[in-house]
């Protein structure tokens, strides 16, 4: 599990979970076209980017758990 931490102090750090994804992608779905092989060093890999349908938006804003459900991904957040 990789913890990404957040660009903005008051957001906590989102997850990824690896395994969770490998069970149903190659590597090669997201390396090295959409995230760098190494934590925190793809550019531009921010939430805007995100909604606008970028890194993790490329699957979560349709085929997998949308967008809305902040604490999939941020699991300290508080929402409302
Ligand atoms: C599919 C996973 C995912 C979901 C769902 C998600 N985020 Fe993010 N978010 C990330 C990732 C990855 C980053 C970039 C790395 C980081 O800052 O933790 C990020 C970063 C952020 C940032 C830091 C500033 C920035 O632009 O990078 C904010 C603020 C944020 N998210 C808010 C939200 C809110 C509010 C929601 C719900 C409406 C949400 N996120 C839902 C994955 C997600
Ligand atoms: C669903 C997308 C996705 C899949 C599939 C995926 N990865 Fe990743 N991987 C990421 C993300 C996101 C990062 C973090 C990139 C960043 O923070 O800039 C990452 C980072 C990494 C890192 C760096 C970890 C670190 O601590 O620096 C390695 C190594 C890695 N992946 C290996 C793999 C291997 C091997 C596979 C196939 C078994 C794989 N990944 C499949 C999304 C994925
Ligand atoms: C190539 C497609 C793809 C990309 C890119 C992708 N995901 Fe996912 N993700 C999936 C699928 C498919 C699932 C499993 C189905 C579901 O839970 O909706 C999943 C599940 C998850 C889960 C739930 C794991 C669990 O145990 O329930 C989290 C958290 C998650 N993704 C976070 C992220 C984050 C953060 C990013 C960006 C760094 C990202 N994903 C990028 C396809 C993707």
């Amino acid at each position: 599990m990789l913890v990404l931490d957040s660009e903005m102090s008051i957001i906590p750090p989102s997850i990824f979970p690896h395994k969770a994804h490998t069970a149903w992608l190659d590597c090669d779905s997201c390396h090295p076209e959409i995230f760098n092989i190494k934590k925190k060093t793809t550019k531009f890999f921010s939430m805007s980017y995100i909604l606008r349908g970028e890194f993790c938006g490329v699957c979560h804003l349709n085929v997998a758990f949308p967008m809305d459900d902040c604490r999939r991904c941020h699991p300290g957040i508080r929402e409302g």
